[in-house]
């Protein structure tokens, strides 16, 4: 499957949502969850995230590992999103900052 990674957070630019085919993701209150059962693998909203926060569960940059985890288990408990919404008013702020993963919300 394909997994958001910490760059996401605070990001949350759900250009992502509008290009799965199969409704993958799920939304959290600043960050998106893939799910792996549902997710099929097409690729397609690795090339759409603005802020490149989403790869295959094997080709993960380092240190991302333990978002495979966190993604299959936040998509069972958010809600599902699969209509593009306004991102955070200072997520370009946000693109690109190292280790956020202590800002998830949950
Ligand atoms: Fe959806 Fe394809 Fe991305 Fe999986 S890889 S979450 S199926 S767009
Ligand atoms: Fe996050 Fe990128 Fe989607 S920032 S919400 S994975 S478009």
């Amino acid at each position: 499957a394909f997994v958001v990674t910490d760059n996401c957070i605070k990001c949350k630019y759900t250009d992502c949502v509008a290009v799965c085919p199969v409704d993958a993701f799920f939304e959290g209150p600043n960050f998106l969850a893939i799910s792996p059962i549902i997710c099929i693998d097409c690729g397609l909203c690795e090339l759409e995230c603005p802020a490149n926060a989403i790869f295959q569960h094997d080709a993960l940059p380092e240190g991302q590992q333990p978002f495979i985890e966190l993604n299959a288990e936040l998509a069972l408990v958010w809600p599902n999103i699969n209509t593009v919404k306004a991102a955070p008013a200072d997520a370009d702020l946000w693109n690109g900052v190292p280790d956020k993963l202590q800002f998830l919300e949950s």
